[in-house]
């Protein structure tokens, strides 16, 4: 059987245009522009505003029509659309074929919801990779995009100061031979021993919304933030340093390091715990805040259009969220 590289032929992103600030939570709960700057690095954060449509697929649209353009590629193209989202546009159908539909895609591609929370995007370059390599697929569409403001309680000041929204996206494609483009290598893992410490417990089949489920405010997030602190920097180092090693690597190897966007002291912790340099990590959680699974695309679309990252470079991935999953890529970009 012939196996295939696959490259990201494109990217694309859409932050919504409506800004918070910390200055403007201190308004809404017990906090300080100072303490979560501190605490997170976190500066501001972006709000979908439901009446410009920008709902999870409605948000999606721009990301991943960007994305297709600048792999040169019609919508039609794509065979697939993988789909990381947390909290859908509506429990079915999937939030993927609300955007096959945005798109315009009238060849009926596959569409399917990745959900593992912050980590579902490089669960979908992993799956994608795994369908362009054997040949199944041409053009997978991987799609990161969370509406975190739908699932945040404003009154909890633990969790409510860290997430945002927006969405980012790439176009897999089968690689040509003569090109050094490549998905590496990639682990993925999920801890549900620890599944109640990042957890949305009502408002799906087993606990539906009561009136006393709203007046508890219990359809909202709620999260042990040490627990998840010391996980995620001990899964993604752990993960990266695998990836490296079975690959006969070193971190000098890699031109890039994008981790998932949750907080500053996260990703300090664990670029410190590989001994990578801060300099080489792609970071922007003060501008966006914690974007969930959008949070690594939108970071690399920042980067590759500010001519940071550069095709030929080695770049790596990591992410941690609620399951708890974790993950991480080793990409030939
Ligand atoms: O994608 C995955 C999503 N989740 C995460 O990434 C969460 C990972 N965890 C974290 O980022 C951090 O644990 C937090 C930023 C959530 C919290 O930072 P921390 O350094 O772990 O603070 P803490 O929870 O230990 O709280 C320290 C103090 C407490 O007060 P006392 O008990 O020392 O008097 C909290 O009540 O800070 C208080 N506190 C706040 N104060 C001002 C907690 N939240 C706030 C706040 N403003 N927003």
């Amino acid at each position: 059987m012939e196996f295939f590289n696959t490259k990201i032929s494109g990217s694309g992103k859409f932050n919504p245009e409506k800004i918070m600030t910390n200055e403007d939570l201190t308004k809404m709960v017990d906090t300080s522009d100072e303490w979560i700057v501190q605490r997170t690095g976190i500066k501001e954060r972006r709000i979908a505003d439901l009446d410009k449509g920008e709902y999870p697929s409605g948000m999606a649209y721009y990301a991943a029509k960007d994305a297709i353009e600048k792999a040169g590629l019609e919508p039609n193209d794509i065979d697939m659309i993988l789909f990381s989202i947390t909290l859908p546009d509506m429990l079915f159908p999937s939030t993927a074929s609300q955007l096959q539909d945005k798109l315009g895609i009238t060849t009926h591609c596959a569409c399917l919801d990745i959900n593992a929370a912050c980590t579902g995007w490089v669960y979908g370059l992993t799956l994608g990779n795994s369908l362009i390599q054997t040949g199944a697929y041409k053009n997978v569409l991987v799609v990161g995009t969370e509406m975190t403001s739908a699932f945040n309680n404003w009154e909890d000041r633990n969790s409510c100061i860290l997430f945002g929204d927006g969405s980012g996206a790439v176009v897999l494609s089968r690689a040509e031979a003569t090109e050094e483009c490549a998905i590496v290598d990639s682990v993925l893992s999920c801890d549900s021993s620890k599944a109640d410490t990042l957890i949305l417990y009502k408002g799906g089949s087993k606990a539906p919304i009561t009136h006393e489920v709203l007046n508890n405010k219990e359809q909202y997030v709620t999260m042990d933030g040490q627990v998840v602190f010391k996980n995620a920097v001990k899964t993604m180092a752990k993960h990266c340093a695998t990836l490296l090693k079975r690959n006969n690597l070193t971190t000098n190897d890699i031109d890039w390091f994008i981790p998932h966007q949750a907080n500053l002291r996260i990703i300090e912790t664990t670029a410190k715990l590989l001994n990578y340099p801060m300099e080489k990590v792609i970071c922007n959680v003060e501008k966006y805040a914690n974007t969930s699974s959008a949070s690594i695309p939108i970071a690399l679309t920042e980067a590759i259009n500010d001519g940071r990252i550069k095709r030929g470079q080695t770049l790596l991935f990591a992410a941690f969220g609620a399951g708890l999953t974790s993950g991480a890529v080793l990409i030939k970009f």
